[in-house]
């Protein structure tokens, strides 16, 4: 978990490496270093790290005066700490015993303590406590044994010695202008001018440097040189990488003049809507997916859909299951990515997994479809990122057109995702033939109409603050939901504790009775999604359980309900909407109320503490 970067050039790379880790610092921000090559061979290296948490990008601006003038090689990181505690002496890069070898690392290499063991034995001192450093070791150890092999031969060597998932950077003194990168699992993408080769975990971390790109994949290396690029596999067999061309609106993924990127990224949630929803109704009558390898025969022989997935992501998963089964009538199972492959799922050609991932490289989804497609299931994806490592070994793709996502907490994403599965729910229900194709044209209609009512949601902005600043002292929260309801009352809560550090817990309104309803006492307060769906009068029978034990009740209710609102002691108010679309605009004042409390605490929503955006470690 961390975000890597690598420029060698004919110019100073100071400055972009040090713009491409501020773009990188959603994937982690507990240490940031850089280490930058001689100009010529047999010079030192040099290196600097700061460990500040949030700070850390801004302490290593600061300590770069003693930088080699001009140095056009280097590499840099960004980290979040596994291994190891968020400490300078943890902090990449890391050099071996001579600190000639510098290397950066996302990932986690599995067998390190092996690896430690026998190093130090052999008479290596290792400085840290990370899994990474023995990887600067092993290229110390194979570069003495076979120094003519360079350090292409040497990360060759070291990588059949390792076990784990990685994307990794090394640099050489001997070899000046020479980054030697490798990946398994954890992304990397490469860039090339005629003058230049970068390298980088993700495609914006380079924008503005170039608009080609080259993707690494699994178990290669590449040898980048000023204006060049070699790609070999394991073997040392020359490979053809794939070129990507990237149209990237950088400004997208600046503020817009918002205190924050997430506040922006809220206000954004009615164009991330409408453009996934953007041209979704072919000239036939039928619904279109972005990429689709698998046939509509082969979706009618569909007998079962598993929804994987982790964090926010899941929540729009939970939300989907409701619209699949009804209309599509296929039964959904729906599993946290992390748990999935680990209970021996039941999967066979007849199943359909669906991957649910704003980044498209969360390490758990990732891994749990490359279970789906060993058991030949087809596996359907849908992610916000474009050639992200789910979507290029996907069976077909649905893209959530949301824009680039900065905040670390989910929120245009996440409206995003919903609606990409409600497609999906009307696509195979169509294909299916659950649905006349005018009944799903029809919803489709009605989906048409959810991003004003998102923006009627958002426009609530300062209702909601005003109920967030009622309750900024209370220590814990409860949300409640049924139906579609309740992922919505877990998104909330997830929303709440991630921002603001607070107790939040999320429960099916119907369950309180068995456990939670011990915690309510007088003035806890309660969080009900009561929006007229389905359990609607049923949700207010479980709100008046606990405001007859003493709660305070916070309720979300459709426009002009007053019997809804009678119950509450405050009322975030939304647009009604169709009930299986309802989660799409009922999560807003949720999101808002998150958003309000952190900032009444003082906190930094974008980067909240111990969190990261993408996470690639299990
Ligand atoms: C992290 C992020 C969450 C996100 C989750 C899943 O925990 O902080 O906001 O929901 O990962 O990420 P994915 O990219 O797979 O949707």
């Amino acid at each position: 978990m961390c975000g890597i970067i690598g420029i060698t050039g004919d110019a100073p790379t100071l400055d972009v490496l040090l713009e491409g880790l501020a773009r990188l610092e959603y994937r982690g921000y507990d240490s940031a270093g850089l280490a930058l090559l001689p100009a010529t061979a047999g010079g030192a290296l040099w290196r600097a790290r700061a460990a500040t948490g949030t700070h850390s990008l801004d302490d290593l601006a600061k300590r770069v005066d003693g930088a080699p003038e001009g140095a056009t090689t280097g590499i840099g990181h960004t980290r979040w700490a596994t291994h190891g505690r968020p400490s300078e002496e943890n902090a990449h890069p890391h050099v071996d015993c001579t600190g000639t070898v510098a290397l950066v690392h996302n990932g986690i290499i599995e067998n390190h303590y092996e690896l430690s063991d026998a190093l130090v034995a052999a008479g290596h001192e290792l400085s840290s406590e990370t899994d990474t450093e023995v990887l600067a070791h092993l290229l110390e150890e194979a570069l003495a044994e076979a120094p003519e092999a360079g350090l292409v031969g040497a990360v060759r060597t070291m990588l059949g010695r390792v076990r784990g998932y990685f994307a990794l950077a090394a640099v050489r003194t001997a070899e000046p202008g020479l980054i030697v990168a490798a990946r398994r699992v954890s992304p990397l993408v490469m860039g090339v001018t005629a003058t230049t080769a970068l390298l980088a975990s993700d495609i914006p971390a380079l924008l503005g440097t170039t608009s080609e790109f080259l993707l690494l994949e699994d178990d290669q290396i590449a040898e980048l040189r000023p204006g060049s690029v070699r790609v070999t596999d394991l073997d040392g067999v020359e490979v053809e990488p794939k070129a990507r061309t990237v149209d990237y609106d950088l400004d997208a993924a600046r503020k817009d003049g918002y205190d924050d990127y997430m506040s922006k990224e809220i206000h954004e949630q009615p164009a991330a809507v409408a453009s996934t929803l953007l041209d979704r109704q072919l000239p036939d009558g039928t619904l279109a997916l972005d990429e689709v390898r698998i046939s509509d025969d082969e979706l009618r022989s569909i007998d079962k859909v598993f929804i994987v997935a982790c964090g926010s992501s899941y929540h729009a998963g939970l939300m989907a299951k409701y619209a699949i089964e009804h209309w599509a009538r296929l039964p959904v199972e729906i599993d946290i990515a992390s748990e999935f492959r680990y209970r021996d799922p039941v999967l066979d050609s007849h199943t359909l997994v669906i991957g649910v991932s704003q980044s498209g490289e969360t390490v758990d989804t990732l891994q749990a479809l490359r279970e789906a497609r060993r058991w030949n299931a087809k596996v359907l994806v849908i992610s916000n990122v474009v050639d992200s490592s789910m979507t290029r070994e996907a069976d077909a793709v649905l893209y959530t057109r949301a824009g680039p996502e900065i905040g670390v907490a989910a929120t245009k994403t996440h409206l995003a995702q919903i609606t990409a599965l409600e497609i999906l729910a009307l696509y195979l229900a169509q294909v299916r033939g659950t649905l006349y194709p005018a009944e799903a044209r029809a919803l489709l209609v009605r989906m048409g109409e959810l991003p004003a009512k998102v923006a009627l949601a958002l426009e609530r902005g300062p209702a909601v603050d005003d109920v967030a600043r009622a309750y900024r002292d209370s220590p814990s929260f409860i949300f409640l939901g049924r139906h579609v309801g309740y992922p919505v009352a877990l998104e909330g809560a997830l929303k709440l504790k991630e921002l603001s550090y607070l107790r939040a817990e999320g429960f099916p309104a119907g369950e309180l009775k068995h456990g939670p309803i011990a915690l309510v006492e007088p003035g806890t307060v309660v969080i009900g999604v009561a929006t007229r769906t389905r359990l609607w009068e049923k949700m207010l029978a479980n709100v008046a359980e606990v405001k007859s034990r003493g709660a305070t009740v916070v309720l979300v209710a459709n426009d002009g309900d007053d019997e809804t609102a009678r119950q509450a002691d405050a009322v975030l108010w939304v647009p009604p909407t169709e009930q299986l679309f309802a989660p799409i605009v009922d999560v807003v004042p949720l999101q808002l109320f998150a958003y309000s409390m952190a900032r009444l605490h003082g906190l930094d929503v974008d980067r909240p503490r111990n969190l990261a955006k993408v996470v690639t470690v299990e």
